[in-house]
């Protein structure tokens, strides 16, 4: 089995290997200003990973690994837009640096890069391999507008958030492993097995960014603290607080959410005191351990030995106490 550290080195290897040097400057800029600055490189070592498991040559999933590491980044050009996001992995974001016009251009340029690499997957895989990304790549989207449209919508249900990120987060870290699998030559039901495993982890990963969004320290997260106050989104955070505040509480939450709060900072302090208060901090993580198990009884099932599936447990699990 390959190591974390072996598969992250192939990965940032390859994306450095990208060129970026085409005319004009201000489409290609800011692509490899996104791809240098970092991250986590999730997706594209979930991929890897997933191939190695089956005893696959992880070298035929690096065009799919890197595809899904050039779509993510290009979400986030767009999500940043969408999000009125000034900071992301600790520098300006792509429309701040540039401009809006930019960061949509160059994210559409990066979204038929991913495709590119997608269809070099070798072998008679790309089309089945191109099926999965294209799906999920649509999922995405889908979840961004739900993300979108419950900014200012009312009734937000739990269930309603939880699907929300599933389709925005979930899918993708889903659709990697799978993605992994099928080229490392899964058969189809411990394709599936490690995609709702992923699906799991995916969900556990949105509610630790949600949290962290609120509770980290900015300079770690590398994006910008209180973010999701500010643009009212309905997190777990907020759901739950609403659901658990009595009296003074809830009016103090109402006011802070629907009132004409004009002070940023104001409005983000008094909301982290409520969470605080409602001891939410908790109350998410226990949920996001929840996910974890359910996510560890899928990858029970995939039938490799056990210490097939050793690293991905560690790195799986590694994500549950990031601060980034
Ligand atoms: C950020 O993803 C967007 C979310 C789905 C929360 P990551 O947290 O994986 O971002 P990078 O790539 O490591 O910066
Ligand atoms: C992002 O969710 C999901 C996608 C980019 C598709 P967020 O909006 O919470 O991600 P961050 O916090 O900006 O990274
Ligand atoms: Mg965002
Ligand atoms: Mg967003
Ligand atoms: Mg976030």
């Amino acid at each position: 089995m390959l190591s974390y550290k072996t598969i992250l080195g192939k990965i940032q290897h390859e994306l450095e290997n990208l060129d970026f040097t085409r005319k004009p400057e201000e489409l290609y800029e800011p692509i490899s200003y996104t791809l240098s600055l970092g991250g986590k490189r999730l997706r594209p070592v979930l991929c890897l990973m997933a191939c190695d498991m089956f005893g696959g040559e992880i070298e035929d999933a690096v065009p799919a690994a890197l595809g899904l590491e050039i779509f993510h980044n290009f979400t986030l050009l767009h999500d940043d837009i969408m999000d009125e996001a000034p900071i992301r992995r600790g520098k300006q974001s792509v429309y701040k640096k540039w401009n809006t016009n930019v960061a949509i251009l160059s994210g559409d340029t990066m979204m038929a890069l991913a495709y590119g690499q997608i269809m070099g997957t070798p072998g008679n895989m790309h089309s089945r391999v191109f099926q999965v990304f294209n799906q999920t790549a649509i999922e995405v989207c889908e979840g961004q507008q739900y993300d979108m449209d419950f900014e200012t919508a009312q009734n937000v249900s739990i269930d309603d958030y939880l699907e929300m990120i599933r389709l925005k987060t979930a899918v993708l870290l889903a659709g990697s492993l799978k993605i992994g699998a099928m080229i490392g030559g899964a058969g189809t039901e411990d394709a599936e097995n490690l995609y709702r495993f992923g699906e799991n982890i995916g969900i556990a990963f949105q509610l630790k960014d949600d949290l962290l969004d609120v509770f980290s320290d900015e300079q770690k997260f590398g994006k910008k603290t209180g973010g999701d106050i500010l643009t009212n989104k309905k997190t777990y955070l907020y759901l739950k607080a609403f659901e658990l505040a009595k009296g003074e509480t809830l009016e103090t939450l109402n006011i802070l959410f629907n009132g004409n709060q004009n002070n940023d900072t104001g409005k983000i302090k008094r909301v982290v005191e409520v969470y605080e208060q409602l001891n939410i901090n908790q109350v998410a993580g226990d949920l996001i351990d929840k996910y974890y198990q359910r996510a560890m009884s899928f990858l029970e099932k995939v039938n490799v030995d056990d210490s097939r599936k050793m690293e991905l447990i560690k790195f799986a699990e590694g994500l549950k106490g990031r601060e980034y």
